[in-house]
Formats: C-alpha cells, structure tokens, sequence
C-alpha cells in the first residue's frame, strides 16, 4: 500500500461500509425474512435495485408486489420479469416491507393509496418494541430523493422509515447508497436492508443531515463524470482520433484512475503530480484546466446540487 507523503490529506475513512463482492445471499438474515416485498413505482431505480436483490436470492420473485402507473408499463414489465406487477397499490401496500420509488410529485398520490390500502388492525408508529404491534409495523424504504424523515413519517405514520440514497452505478452493482435511519426500527430489520443494497454496492449509514451533500457527490456525480468523460473525448477526436476509439480511451482513463486512487488510497493531489512531470505534456494540460477554473467550476456543481437537494426537500 502507498504510504502518503507528510502534508498530503489522508483518505477519509468512511462511516459502516459493506462492500458489494463477497455478500452471500440470505434470506431470513437475523431472523427477519419478509413474506411479501412491495415496490410503489417499478422505474430505473426501482429496476436497478430489485432485479438484483432476486438474481442474488435475497427477495423471491413471487415475494414482489409492484404497482406503476400505467397498465401497458404493468404488462410489459410483467411479463419482462416475471413479476407480479400491476396498477393496483392495494397488495404492495399491504407488504411488510416496501420499497418507495416514485417520483417525488406522487408522493402525496402514494401515501393517499397507502391510507386507502393499510391492512385491518395497522398498528400507529411507536418506538420499536415500545407497544403492542411495533414490530409489527410495515417497512418503508424511500429512495425519493430530497424526502425527509420526518415529511415520509408525516404521510406514512404506520410505518417505520429509511431513507436509502442509491446511484445509478447500481445498475452496473457498482453503486454507492446512503442511508439514513428513522424511529425504532430492529437491528435485524437494520441489517436486512443493509444486505438489500449491498447486493448492487457499497452501503454507509450517514445522518440525514449529510444526505444532500451525499446525493450531490455521489447520485449527481455520475452526469459530471459523464460530462467529463465526453470532453475528453472531444478533446482527443480533435487532437486526431477516431470518435468511438476516442470514447472507449475516455471512459478506460477514468475507471483506471479511480481504481488506481482507490486501490493504492491515493490522495488525488499524489496522482496528479505523479503524472506530471516537469515541462512535460500533462503540466501543459493541467494550466489550461486550471486557467478555465475546471476546479472550482466542479465545486460549486456539487455544491449546487446539494443546495437543490435542500431546496426539494
Ligand atoms: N434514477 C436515479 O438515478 C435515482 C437515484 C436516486 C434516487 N432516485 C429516486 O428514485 C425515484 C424514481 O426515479 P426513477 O428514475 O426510477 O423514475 P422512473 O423511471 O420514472 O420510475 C417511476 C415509476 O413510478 C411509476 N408510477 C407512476 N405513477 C405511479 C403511481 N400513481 N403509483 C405507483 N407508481 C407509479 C412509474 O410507472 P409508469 O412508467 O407506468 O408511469 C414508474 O414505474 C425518484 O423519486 C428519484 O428521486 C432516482
């Protein structure tokens, strides 16, 4: 491992990390194995998130009840997964545990089918183990971005609350998720979700707090890497290469660099200077970065977006 030269920031070490190789799929983990898994909005992310969480064995496919929007997207959904998906919320929301995965504006229509499909005798929010039914009070896994805590606990009172923030490296189980807890939910319960999410990536336990700084590094992130990656590109079609050899170069450069920063923990600034090398080509670049305040231009992207975030929420 390298070891970073005095006066180089070290790498941070991350809050509870579970990485995604390795993670044996078990259902039942600590003694919670939900017999129904309700999804409200079958989109991208939700795709991304269970269609792995079933290849892995963690969620049976005859365990999922999704509902989207429109029937033609049932249907074909349906029939592309052999799931039990369709318009009616009643049997998702009936679930013990459900992933929530529309978009932010059909909050209040998810929560109005949630009201309307609550199973006879649910049980009102109460610390865990605190009163007669707590543990039996539905999940909610919300992964709408910019929904706090407390506005979900407010339009879904009998149930208990997590925030997950996924990206959509996930599809590629390459994902980073946040999660933020709400009241009373079990340490087996805890652990269970932690094992969801950790079949397409690495997962953190973060307080909400940190969530829309998390969102902008890491959900917003990929568009600006994307973004990265195309100029690079750009600027390799127009120093002579061909376009799809010059993408195929641009996105190897970036997925080795990250792995390199990664792997040996580098700090950026010892990679940088590795490669740059006095009065040579990488300095000569590096000026021209600098001089159109690519730095601070990356900056205040991220921290747009978490004020965004704030904003939304
Ligand atoms: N994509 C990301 O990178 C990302 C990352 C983190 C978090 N998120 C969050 O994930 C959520 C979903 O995003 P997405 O990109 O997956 O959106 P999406 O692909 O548009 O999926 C939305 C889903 O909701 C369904 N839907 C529409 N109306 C509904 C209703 N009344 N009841 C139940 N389901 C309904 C849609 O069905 P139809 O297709 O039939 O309309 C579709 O399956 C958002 O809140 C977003 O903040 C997304």
């Amino acid at each position: 491992m390298h070891t970073p030269e005095p006066g180089l920031a070290q790498p941070m070490a991350l809050p509870t990390t579970t990485p995604a190789a390795g993670i044996a799929p078990s259902p039942g983990l600590g003694g919670f194995a939900p017999e129904r898994f309700g999804v409200v909005g079958f989109g991208r992310m939700a795709q991304a998130l269970l269609l792995p969480l079933i290849d892995g064995g963690l969620v049976p496919a005859a365990a999922v009840r999704a509902v989207v929007g429109s029937g033609a997207s049932a249907a074909r959904l349906a029939a592309q997964h052999g799931l039990a998906v369709s318009t009616d919320p009643a049997e998702a929301w009936q679930a013990p545990v459900l992933l929530l995965a529309v978009k932010p504006q059909l909050l209040a229509a998810a929560a109005e089918a949630a009201r309307g499909s609550a199973p006879a005798g649910a049980a009102p929010a109460t610390p865990a183990g605190s009163g007669p039914g707590a543990g039996d009070q539905p999940l909610l896994i919300s992964v709408l971005a910019g929904v706090t805590l407390a506005r979900l606990q407010a339009l879904f009172p009998g149930h208990r609350i997590v925030r997950a923030v996924p990206n959509t490296p996930a599809l590629v189980r390459q994902g980073l998720t946040g999660l933020a807890w709400g009241e009373g939910i079990a340490p087996e319960q805890q652990l269970w979700v932690r094992q969801l999410f950790a079949q397409v990536g690495e997962v953190l336990d973060l307080p909400e707090s940190q969530l829309d700084a998390f969102l902008a590094l890491t959900s917003s992130g990929p568009a600006y890497v994307a973004l990265v990656a195309e100029a690079l590109a750009d600027g390799a079609v127009a120093a002579g290469l061909p376009r799809a050899l010059a993408l195929r170069l641009a996105h190897r450069t970036l997925a080795g660099t990250a792995a390199l920063l990664q792997e040996q923990e580098l700090h950026p600034a010892q990679l940088k200077d590795m490669v740059a090398s006095p009065g040579g080509t990488t300095i000569a670049g590096l000026r021209q970065l600098e001089r159109a305040g690519v730095r601070s231009a990356l900056i205040e992207a991220v921290v747009a977006a978490a004020e965004r975030s704030r904003q939304l929420a």
